[in-house]
């Protein structure tokens, strides 16, 4: 159980409150380049600043104050030029190192310039891996943007999935080193969901946590389970800061503010070998609803919505107050006191956890994965999985459903819903 003043330090993400720095020390996904095919602005909000991401007319990325420094105006409703992103109020230009390079009526009244150069916009830095956007906010030097070892795998169709749960972020983490509710959220409610009883899914009999230098794994035994099967083995990673890497997709939780989190799902399915090669070209996107539209209660039918019930279900802050914390929650219990012993190092002038500066380490992380194999040298038709509807989120649009038909191979009429 934590005091009041220790919850709120978890769940702060403003600049200057502890965890706000901690998190300033990290690359954020925010976007898909895949958005940027038929637009050239997308309004963000990251860690409780209300931001632009643009693609100016040369390729670049950059990431902006919302607002102009003239007279505020929303930067989203500029346009993007060769080399920046001008203001559609009164044509003020701005590059992605934040300078103002043009005033269009100043710079008549005044060659010289002199307001302009005084002007400088928020900015921060952009980098693109694995399909996503990824923001850096803190400090320099900034450490290596993550290219995971995911992001280097061919012949396999990825999509990323985004959604906007009305929570905060570290109730959302504190899912990603919690075995035993996959038992029970997943494989049981998913019994009863069904309008099933029996028999229910095997329980849990042991669970187990430990650190390493990028996050923590937890590693389980089920009744139908023994100490050589892969999740005692090899376990699953709670990535840090604030993602959970199963097999062949990461989940990252970002904090958009202290009330919404950004679950960004980054997914990869190897086509059967016999497809091979298969380039995609880029990574699709789309939104997830988390919400039925019909009945106004959250949606229940996809692995990832049913973790967002959860999340959202703990209330908008969750009271750790209130709670009552067992065996299986000694990987909750270890998670936190390291986000506190990171405030303490930020404090110091170190970096926190899993902050990566070697480049070498930076450009292919690794970490323990199940059927990692699998994934880099491919599988063959006949043991490759049927068609199914895509398991973890809801609402997945028609068209990347039969994109994915195509590259598997599944016939041209997709079964999802
Ligand atoms: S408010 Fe942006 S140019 Fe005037
Ligand atoms: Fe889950």
């Amino acid at each position: 159980m934590l005091d009041a003043e220790r919850n709120r330090m978890l769940m702060e993400v403003d600049a200057g409150t502890p965890m706000g720095e901690v998190l300033r020390r990290y690359w954020h996904p925010i976007a898909a380049e895949s958005e940027f095919a038929d637009k050239h602005t997308k309004p963000v909000r990251l860690l409780g600043e209300n931001l632009v991401l643009y693609k100016d007319l040369s390729g670049k990325y950059g990431l902006l104050d919302r607002h102009c420094p003239h007279r505020r105006a929303d930067l989203s409703y500029g346009w993007a030029e060769q080399d920046g992103l001008r203001c559609n109020y009164h044509g003020w230009l701005f590059g992605q190192n934040g300078k103002c390079l043009a005033q269009p009526y100043e710079d008549i009244e005044d060659p010289s310039g002199k307001l302009r150069k005084t002007i400088a916009i928020k900015n921060y830095r952009v980098s693109a891996q694995g399909g996503l956007l990824w923001a850096y906010m803190g400090p320099d030097p900034a450490p290596e943007p993550p290219c995971y070892e995911h992001f280097h795998w061919q012949n396999g169709f990825r999509q990323i999935v985004f959604s906007e749960i009305p929570c905060n972020w570290f109730q959302c983490q504190e899912n990603s080193i919690d075995p035993v509710h996959f038992e029970w959220m997943h494989s049981n409610w998913d019994i009863k969901l069904n309008g099933k009883t029996a028999p229910y899914s095997p329980s849990h009999i042991k669970v187990d946590f430990e650190e390493f230098d990028l996050g923590f794994i937890y590693r389980r035994i089920r009744t139908d389970t023994d100490e050589n099967h892969a999740m005692w083995r090899l376990g699953r990673v709670c990535l840090w800061p604030y993602a959970l890497a199963t097999r062949s997709h990461i989940e990252w939780r970002v904090p958009i503010d202290d009330e919404t989190t950004l679950s960004v799902g980054w997914f990869f399915d190897r086509v059967p070998k016999e497809k091979e090669p298969y380039v995609q070209n880029s990574v699709p996107h789309w939104y997830a609803p988390i919400r039925d539209e019909k009945t106004g209660r959250w949606i229940t039918s996809h692995v990832m919505n049913q973790d967002f019930v959860a999340w959202v279900g703990q209330g908008l802050f969750a009271d750790r107050t209130q709670e009552h914390l067992g065996r299986s929650d000694r990987g909750i219990a270890m998670i936190r006191q390291r986000y506190f012993r990171d405030m303490e190092a930020v404090k110091r002038g170190e970096d926190p956890k899993a902050v990566i500066r070697d480049p070498e380490q930076a450009a292919r992380i690794q970490f323990p994965i199940d059927g990692l194999e699998l994934f880099r040298d491919g599988q063959d038709n006949a043991d490759h999985p049927r068609r199914q509807k895509f398991a973890f989120l809801a609402g997945q649009p028609p068209e990347i459903a039969r994109a994915y038909d195509d590259a598997m191979g599944f016939g041209e009429k997709p079964t999802n819903k």
